[in-house]
């Protein structure tokens, strides 16, 4: 069965291929989770993310969870250490496999970006291929207005309780050339209207770190929390935020005369923001009912 799924995925294109329908559904209602991550090999990752794992089963009580990576190299690295993981194609066609009539697929992403979207497609594909009565998509962690409420509160919560007011809070978002970038603008907005002294900029779209730069300087801030605003403290927390090297977000700073507290979480971490994507899983299985 596998085997049918990867194929019948590998044609998608050419959709005209499942005309003949459906694989029939003559078994008792089954029905799953699958929590999809980008992955990791951080030991904090796998931490939080057995905390989310925990926190799903608690909230759907007698509903299976499996784990996919979208990951490739993430995948590979974690195989080399005995440990297996599944794409998210490779999870599905297996959940299929088993007799799963309806799965409920959650992502850990952040925004609707490019790899959001690229799961959108492979569920899709597995909804056309027809081997599952229902397999539906949740939400990244910021969708609606009212997720983007519950992103404000989470982000508050998280900061450091010594914090002053005066201090600067400024949270590093992946960013993308993904239309969905625009949210991470849309949550500095938010934000301020909460706390003026709170920013977000982004690695690898906008706003950048020189246009925060230039905030801070203009509101004559002297010192300032580095806070990942990604699920799991990874490469770009610890090189391109936190570390000494020329062109980090705290030796940008330091240079412009900003004291810089790098902190090294996820959001992951945070059960204010783990809340917020269990209660997504929520969504696809309101539709099963
Ligand atoms: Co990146």
């Amino acid at each position: 069965m596998i085997g049918i799924a990867l194929v019948c995925v590998l044609f998608l294109a050419s959709a005209n291929c499942f005309a003949s329908g459906g694989h029939g559904h003559k078994g008792p209602k089954k029905t799953g989770i699958l929590l999809v991550a980008f992955g990791s090999s951080e030991a904090s990752a796998q931490v939080s993310f057995e905390n989310i794992d925990k926190k799903t089963k608690a909230a759907y009580p007698g509903i299976p969870v499996r784990w996919a990576y979208t990951s490739h190299i993430i995948r590979e690295k974690l195989a080399k250490q005995g440990q297996h993981l599944d794409s998210p194609v490779v999870a599905l066609a297996k959940m299929m496999d088993e007799k799963f009539t309806h799965v409920a697929v959650q992502t850990l992403h952040t925004i609707g970006g490019s790899e959001y979207h690229d799961l959108r497609r492979t569920v899709g594909a597995f909804k056309i291929m027809g081997g599952f009565e229902k397999v539906i998509l949740g939400y990244p962690l910021m969708a609606t207005q009212e997720d983007m409420e519950k992103t404000v509160a989470a982000a508050i919560s998280s900061i450091p309780k010594d914090r002053k007011m005066d201090d600067a809070v400024v949270l590093m978002g992946h960013g993308t050339h993904h239309p969905s970038n625009a949210f991470y603008a849309a949550l500095m907005f938010q934000l301020q209207l909460k706390d003026p002294n709170i920013f977000v900029g982004t690695v690898e779209g906008y706003p950048e770190i020189d246009s925060i730069k230039a905030m801070l300087i203009e509101k004559k801030i002297k010192k300032a929390y580095l806070i990942p605003f990604m699920s799991v403290a990874g490469d770009h927390a610890k090189n391109d935020m936190a570390s000494d090297e020329e062109d980090s977000w705290k030796t940008i700073l330091t240079k412009a005369g900003i004291q810089c507290i790098p902190v090294l979480k996820g959001t992951a971490e945070f059960d204010a923001y783990v809340d917020i994507w269990v209660e997504h899983i929520g969504g696809p299985l309101g539709h099963f009912e």
